[in-house]
């Protein structure tokens, strides 16, 4: 047992983390809070513009959002989970920086505000990256920073680009605005799928066959 998962509130006897994940309609993973290696933190903080307003949805012990507040313009930093956030304002106390703002609510529910720029969403299980994306882009955001589309590594998305229908984009890989990647190819050879362009879609078979037709 590492030393976050001692102190880790998850594996606490008298909390019952399937109560709470059902009443916010979290899914698999999506209510455990686990830290990434530093360079997937260092991914997003290096590439931050200092007029960025950055939005960290699921903030855990808000160590990305703390990095990126110096660098930035201002961070929202959303946390379902009531005991991190206590815990990240207690340690910070009076240190809080101006332009952080903390904030303890479902990032389902919670209006993003309007200004935000760019998106973090470090959260290799999560489920609802259709919903994020589209709250995103509904309100002009121009980037997403997240491992929750290829899990193992992180990408940022420009929010801004074209998506191709599935069905016209070319043979090779594609990343769907509902958080699904796969390959496309259109020939029976059963080739190794070559490496190449990622291409961004829209309406992937996981969005058909699930029958969530989008307009993004
Ligand atoms: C795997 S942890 C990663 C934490 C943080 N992003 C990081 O990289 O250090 C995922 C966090 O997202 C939070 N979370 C999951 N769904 C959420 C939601 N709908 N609204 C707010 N927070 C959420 C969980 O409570 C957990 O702390």
């Amino acid at each position: 047992m590492t030393n976050w998962e001692k102190d880790a509130i998850q594996f606490r006897e008298d909390l019952d983390l399937g109560v709470f994940s059902r009443r916010h309609d979290l899914q698999d993973w999506e209510a455990w809070f686990a830290p990434y290696d530093d360079a997937i933190y260092k991914f997003v903080v290096e590439r931050l513009h200092p007029d960025d307003v950055l939005l960290d949805i699921g903030a855990g012990d808000f160590r990305l959002a703390a990095a990126a507040a110096p660098r930035v313009k201002r961070v929202y930093a959303i946390e379902v989970f009531p005991e991190l956030v206590a815990t990240f304002l207690q340690q910070a106390g009076t240190e809080l920086p101006r332009n952080l703002q903390v904030i303890c609510a479902n990032a389902l529910d919670f209006p993003f505000p309007a200004d935000v720029t760019v998106g973090v969403l470090l959260m290799r299980h999560c489920q609802h990256f259709a919903t994020y994306y589209q709250k995103l882009t509904s309100i002009g955001a121009q980037r997403l920073f997240t491992n929750a589309r290829w899990h193992m590594d992180s990408e940022e998305i420009d929010l801004t680009l074209k998506r191709f229908d599935f069905d016209k984009a070319p043979d090779g890989w594609y990343a769907c605005a509902c958080g699904t990647v796969g390959y496309k190819e259109s020939s029976t050879d059963n080739n190794i799928p070559a490496a190449g362009a990622i291409h961004e879609v829209k309406n992937c078979p996981h969005c058909l066959a699930t029958k969530e037709i989008h307009k993004w």
